[in-house]
């Protein structure tokens, strides 16, 4: 949840540390740090807030050197504050760090007994004193070593030395971490999206390895200290999802780009000659899957949840769902022909990475439905299915969504058709009518104005209520998680028929209850359900693919979707409820793209 970057140049590096960090901010934004090496003193510089703040301290006190280190943090331990902010320094030592360390108050106190004394809060401070203490002994890259024995959780670092002036070290044990590379400059950064404005060529540290830069040239070790070489991949250049070009903030470009997204995302899949998805290398053969488990966090879980409604449908495969953080600490009973899917935009989330490592320690079949393909998540993965949506900036996620769930139905059609457990006319239907989202998308993003004026019932409201059925109970539970990540207000999302079994005691004069309904086998139920809601003063906000006159004065705003058919109804559905918290965040003047307390790729547990 925290950015790195490290610079090794033959030129000073301070301006490009803080594009970097500009880039990595998204990751988190309490405060942000730098470090540079100039004159043989350790230069560092920090603040609470963005990097700008960071910037105007620069400006006034230049920072010189050509090797640097930089930090944002998104605070686990320790408030956000200047004395917590990262880079953490000794006259001899400086570190960014990225992760968190279990045992911190442990090895704290065993220095405090030494004599040391520690200025922050923090468990990244432990990390520069136990390397400081290191250096007594040791040169750098045994002090480092010596040092990682020690630590237990996760980290990924930068680290520089007073007395070493050439040299970054950067280790990784759970959190992401990429090494760059450039003529003269070498890089080191929590993602290959903050290394992406330097270079396209990148290698990847996994697990236990640490390396060793220099403007020159770069070393890699595992956790034996054995030398070992890292691929350097060539990355795709993704320039014009990464810029905001006429939008306000990416959230709304993200939002507005989706039937492209689509299109993208359908195109990748589906061979319109051949009438057939480009699904081949199954890790398990088709008819053999015995279960399909699904696994995500946060949104990335809801679109989980939308697909074990379509298995559930199309196939005859057990599927069962489970939120990551869950899923890794199960008694779980493990089956060589399950097929475990982890979905996640980042491809970088702890507890989903852990819950995949889980499942390679059980030596089971695992696919991955990705946004990032250089991610840790991807490359650990059996198979993986990218959702080729581009880089998503806004925190709150909408094209990844809504790609996970278009290549969670394209696999599901895919298995379906493989098995046989639906016939080839219907298999072709299905496709014909997939390829209707993007325009029906486009139709969908002009109901804007209506959910502007929707939005005017929040502003004052106490909270609100998400209720929806089948595909649309997950689209509920994702309209409640959009509207909390982004205007902070109270929301709920239900099962439309949980509701007399205690959540309708919430029910009181206009309270805004967003009813989810299209015209699917449950229609006419939820709109029992939305009886019992008006009949207590509930405010009803009516999202449906069905047009029918139900807009009275029980029924406050109501707007319409396209039908396409009752299985793509949840993709379009996501629509109206992503436009209505982004508006509501907006009236309330939030950040749109960085809401407060967040971050976009939670790497620590
Ligand atoms: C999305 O709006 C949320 N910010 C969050 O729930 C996110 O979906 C979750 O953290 C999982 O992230 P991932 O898809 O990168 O794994």
């Amino acid at each position: 949840m925290c950015g790195i970057i490290g610079i090794a140049s033959n030129k000073p590096v301070s301006i490009n540390i803080i594009n970097s960090l500009k880039k990595l901010e998204y990751r988190g934004y309490d405060s942000a740090g730098l470090a540079t090496l100039n004159n043989n003193k350790i230069d560092e510089k920090k603040c609470t807030g963005r990097v700008e703040e960071l910037e105007k301290i620069l400006f006034k006190s230049p920072s010189e050197g050509n090797l640097g280190i930089g930090h944002v943090r998104w605070a686990t331990h320790g408030v956000p504050n200047e004395i917590n902010a990262h880079p953490h320094s000794t006259e001899i030592v400086s570190v960014v760090h990225n992760g968190i360390i279990e045992n911190s108050d442990e090895l704290k106190k065993k220095l405090e007994i030494k004599g040391l004394r520690f200025k922050s809060q923090t468990d990244t401070e432990v990390i520069t004193l136990l390397i400081t203490e290191a250096l007594k002994k040791y040169d750098p890259l045994e002090s480092v070593f010596s040092t990682l024995k020690q630590l237990k959780g996760s980290f990924a670092l930068g680290i520089i030395f007073k007395d070493n002036k050439n040299i970054i070290i950067g280790a990784r044990r759970g959190s992401p971490l990429a090494v760059g590379y450039a003529q003269d400059e070498k890089y080191l950064g929590s993602d290959s999206y903050a290394l992406k404005s330097m270079t396209n060529k990148i290698s990847y540290l996994d697990d236990g390895d640490l390396c060793v830069l220099t403007k020159d040239n770069v070393e890699f070790y595992d956790e034996k200290k054995k030398k070992i070489n890292k691929k350097i991949y060539n990355l795709s250049d993704d320039k014009n999802t990464s810029e905001k070009g006429d939008y306000k903030n990416f959230m709304s470009k993200e939002i507005f780009e989706q039937p492209i997204t689509a299109k993208n995302c359908i195109n990748e899949y589906i061979d319109s000659l051949k009438k057939d998805i480009n699904i081949y290398n199954f890790p398990i053969q088709p008819n053999n899957i015995n279960k399909i488990v699904l696994v995500g966090c946060g949104t990335a879980y809801h679109s989980c949840l939308v697909a074990k409604y379509w298995f559930e449908e199309l196939t005859n495969i057990d599927v069962d769902i489970d939120i990551a953080s869950e899923f890794r600490y199960r008694k779980l009973k493990f089956n060589s022909q399950n097929l475990y899917i982890f979905v996640s935009q980042s491809g970088e989330t702890a507890d989903t990475a852990a819950a995949l490592d889980l499942c390679k320690k059980n030596k089971v079949k695992t696919c991955s439905i990705i946004n990032s393909v250089e991610s840790t998540i991807a490359r650990n993965s059996d198979w993986v299915l990218p959702i080729h949506a581009g880089p998503e900036i806004g925190v709150a996620s909408t094209k990844a969504f809504l790609g996970q769930m278009i290549v969670l139905y394209i696999l599901c059609l895919k298995l379906a058709k493989s098995r046989q457990d639906i016939e080839d006319k219907d298999y072709q239907l299905f496709l014909e009518r997939l390829k209707l989202i993007p325009d029906a998308i486009k139709k969908t993003l002009k109901i804007e104005s209506s959910i502007q004026s929707m939005a005017k019932e929040f502003i004052d409201a106490k909270g609100s209520m998400f209720l929806g059925r089948g595909y649309s109970f997950p689209i509920a539970l994702e309209g409640a998680l959009k509207l909390k990540e982004l205007s902070y207000l109270h929301a709920e999302g239900y099962p439309a028929g949980e509701m007399k079994h205690g959540p309708l005691a919430l029910i009181e004069e206009g309270l805004p209850v967003i009813v989810i309904a299209p015209k699917d086998k449950y229609y006419e139920k939820t709109l029992s359900n939305m009886q019992e809601v008006i009949a207590r003063g509930g405010k009803i906000l009516f999202i449906s693919d069905y047009k029918k006159e139900l807009i009275n004065e029980n029924v406050r705003f109501g707007v319409t979707v396209p039908f396409l058919d009752n299985l793509l109804s949840p993709i379009l559905l996501t629509i109206p409820i992503q436009l209505l918290a982004y508006h509501v965040a907006l009236l309330k003047g939030c950040d749109i793209d960085k809401p407060r307390n967040l971050a976009k790729s939670v790497t620590v547990e």
